[in-house]
C-alpha cells in the first residue's frame, strides 16, 4: 500500500518513531515515504492510501503545524487508512490520554484505525537553556531519558500494517 508518514519533531524523537514505523511497514510490503512537515510544508496526499501523522507534546500541546495540517486536510484524510500518534513524556495515564485527545480533531480520531501514545525522550544535549530548565523542574532529571514505548509501537503497527 502506498503510505505517507508525516511528522513534526523538535529534538528528533517523533522522527525516530516515524522511521521505525516506516521500516516495519516496508518489511510488510508497504511503499513508504517519510515526510518532515518542517521541510515539506504542503505535502500532497493524492496517491497515498495510508497516512500516518505524528507529532510531539511540548507544554501540553502538539505542534501547531500538525494541528493545522490535520484540520486543513480533514476531508481527504478521512478517505484514507489513517494512523495518529504522539510522542510525549507524561507518565500519568489520564493526562497522556488527554494530550492525545487534544492533539487531533475529533472526527479524525474517530476515523483513525491506529492511535498511539509512543512515549518519548528527554535529549538534554539537544535542548536550549530554557528547555533544560523546564525539564529539570518538571521531570526532575539532569540526564537524558530514553523512553520510547516499543510495545505501543508494536500495538500501533498491528492495527495499521
Ligand atoms: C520543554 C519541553 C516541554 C515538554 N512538555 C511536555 C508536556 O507538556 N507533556 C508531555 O507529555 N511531554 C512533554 N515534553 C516531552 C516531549 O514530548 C518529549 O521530549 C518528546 O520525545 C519530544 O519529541 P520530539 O523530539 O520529536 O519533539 C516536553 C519536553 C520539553 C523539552
Amino acid at each position: 500500500m502506498k503510505t505517507a508518514i508525516i511528522f513534526k519533531t523538535k529534538h528528533g524523537t517523533t522522527e525516530k518513531v516515524a522511521y521505525m514505523l516506516a521500516k516495519r511497514l516496508t518489511e510488510t510490503g508497504d511503499e513508504v515515504r517519510v515526510i518532515d512537515l518542517a521541510k515539506t510544508k504542503q505535502p500532497h496526499l493524492n496517491g497515498y492510501e495510508k497516512i500516518i501523522i505524528g507529532g510531539s507534546i511540548h507544554v501540553g500541546k502538539i505542534q501547531k503545524e500538525i494541528r493545522t495540517f490535520s484540520d486543513k486536510h480533514k476531508a481527504s484524510l478521512k478517505a484514507k487508512t489513517l494512523g495518529l500518534y504522539i510522542c510525549c513524556m507524561e507518565t500519568d495515564e489520564k493526562k497522556r490520554q488527554k494530550e492525545f485527545e487534544d492533539a487531533f480533531p475529533a472526527d479524525l480520531k474517530k476515523h483513525a484505525l491506529a492511535k498511539g501514545i509512543m512515549g518519548g525522550e528527554f535529549l538534554l544535549e539537544k535542548m536550549n537553556f530554557i528547555e533544560r530548565l523546564v525539564v529539570r523542574k518538571v521531570a526532575h532529571t539532569r540526564e537524558s531519558v530514553y523512553d520510547i514505548d516499543m510495545d505501543a509501537v508494536d500495538r500501533f503497527l498491528k492495527k495499521i500494517a
